[in-house]
């Protein structure tokens, strides 16, 4: 039995081990305020890859925790993230998703911006004051902004670490879905959109949790099986599995499959031949870049990697990008794209493209299954007054944690009672002048 204070929401213990989550912690409208302060406002948040805004005055529009923004290729070919909200009197300025322009005019009174943020002209400016400061009024910039090998962030503290130190062993998972073509990501224009009535952590949690295989997704399982793969095999430890901590409350679940994932062949009964060659090119391309023993590992190491708190890299057949934010205490907006390669080839593009939507989709093999039960995990938290704790303890003993343990989530919930009651701190403020640097002209995924 558990007489735990009032306040605390993650309680480890050890000797004997075990870890429990306090269920309010996804239903107390108190905690869900605090997360914006003590979470969104702090951590580095993904908003897109530089792959999408390929050429000068390419854009999208985006939702980053709430706030609007643009991320934008300038006519000098950097890619910056602006505040999508006239300087004026706050109207989004750019009312499109996405497009290619030189400029975004308000559509409430006209301002107009250049795609590098400046405020190039204001109608009737003869009735403003006459030192009116036109030169500092140009759209706004989060505090920090960055990329790394294309993925973009921002971050809206100026005092959190650089994006650099922040993702920390991410980065190693992030270069093992780059590596894998020379020629480098491309995020395929398009997106899956979807909404879930539960709150943000706990898909936070959903998208590394190997454990929930088999009960959850039976129909997958069933049809693939059906199709002639050896689920059996699937349902053992996999080679190599492992959850690790990536560092500031990133982890991953990894495991060699024997396959090469980012280059098109799980199930191998369902691939057509004339894809054959085309993977047997990639292997060679691949050795010969990066050795035998890296490629093998770029080629084949498929990987569940959440970097804290919402931004899902699925290192699968098809990389997957997902990004997902809270809107309200029970309400999560799921973006997800499929990440190809620039030197994708049609048919190559196109498996990618139906594994995506197949598996990932929001009516695929997966997403529907994993939306349900979250639903369900929600709806049975109003009963935690009564049902007060979750248990997250699973390979806790276990010298190694692996993809069907629990470690992954550990490592969440350590992160965000850290960040919640003030113990984890992000240090070494950054100057002014670096905090808005971001990728320059260079291209995809570079
Ligand atoms: S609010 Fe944008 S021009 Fe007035
Ligand atoms: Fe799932």
């Amino acid at each position: 039995m558990f007489h735990e204070s009032e306040d605390e929401f993650v309680v480890e213990r050890r000797h004997p081990s075990s870890f429990r989550v306090r269920r309010t912690a996804f239903t107390d409208p108190d905690v869900y305020r605090r997360e914006q302060h003590q979470i969104w406002d702090r951590t580095w948040l993904y908003v897109g890859h530089t792959s999408e805004v390929p050429n000068n005055g390419d854009f999208v529009a985006r939702n980053v925790a709430g706030r609007p923004v643009i991320m934008a290729r300038g006519r000098d070919g950097t890619v910056r993230v602006l505040f999508n909200s006239c300087r004026h009197r706050g109207a989004e300025v750019c009312p499109h998703e996405r497009g290619n322009s030189r400029s975004f005019t308000c559509p409430y009174h006209a301002w107009t911006y250049s795609n590098t943020g400046g405020l190039i002209n204001i109608p009737s400016q003869e009735d403003f004051p006459a030192d009116f400061p036109k030169d500092e009024l140009g759209l706004m910039s989060p505090a920090q902004c960055d990329d790394y090998r294309g993925f973009v962030f921002v971050c809206f503290d100026p005092s959190t670490q650089p994006l650099s130190d922040y993702l920390a062993g991410a980065k190693e998972f992030i270069d093992l879905v780059v590596d894998a073509s020379p020629a480098g990501v491309q995020i395929v224009e398009g997106t899956h959109r979807y909404g879930v009535h539960a709150n943000w952590k706990l898909l936070s949690e959903n998208g590394y949790d190997g454990y929930h295989l088999f009960p959850t997704h039976r129909t997958y399982l069933d049809f693939m099986r059906e199709r002639g793969a050896d689920t059996k095999a699937a349902g053992k430890r996999y080679e190599g599995s492992r959850a690790l901590d990536l560092g500031n409350g990133h982890a991953v679940t990894a495991r060699r499959q024997a396959m090469f994932p980012r280059l098109i062949a799980r199930w191998n009964e369902v691939l057509p031949e004339e894809i054959r060659p085309r993977i047997e090119e990639r292997r060679r391309e691949l050795v010969g870049r990066l050795g035998e023993e890296r490629a093998l590992r770029v080629a084949e190491e498929s990987f569940n990697m959440l970097i804290f708190p919402n931004l899902n890299i699925l290192g699968g057949v098809t990389p997957v990008v997902r990004v997902l934010h809270p809107a309200g205490i029970d309400q999560i907006e799921v973006t997800g794209w499929c990440a190809g390669y620039v030197d994708d080839e049609p048919l190559e593009r196109k498996m990618r493209l139906r594994e995506f939507l197949s598996f990932w989709g929001p009516a695929g093999w997966a997403t529907p299954d994993d939306v349900s039960i979250l639903e369900s995990c929600q709806r049975a938290y109003r009963a935690s007054r009564e049902v007060e704790w979750n248990d997250i303890s699973k390979g806790m003993d276990r010298e190694q944690p692996d993809n069907r343990d629990e470690e992954q989530m550990r490592v969440f919930w350590r992160q965000w009672q850290g960040l919640m009651n003030d113990s984890v701190e992000f240090v070494r403020p950054i100057p002014q002048e670096e905090a808005v640097t971001l990728a320059s002209a260079g291209g995809a995924g570079q």
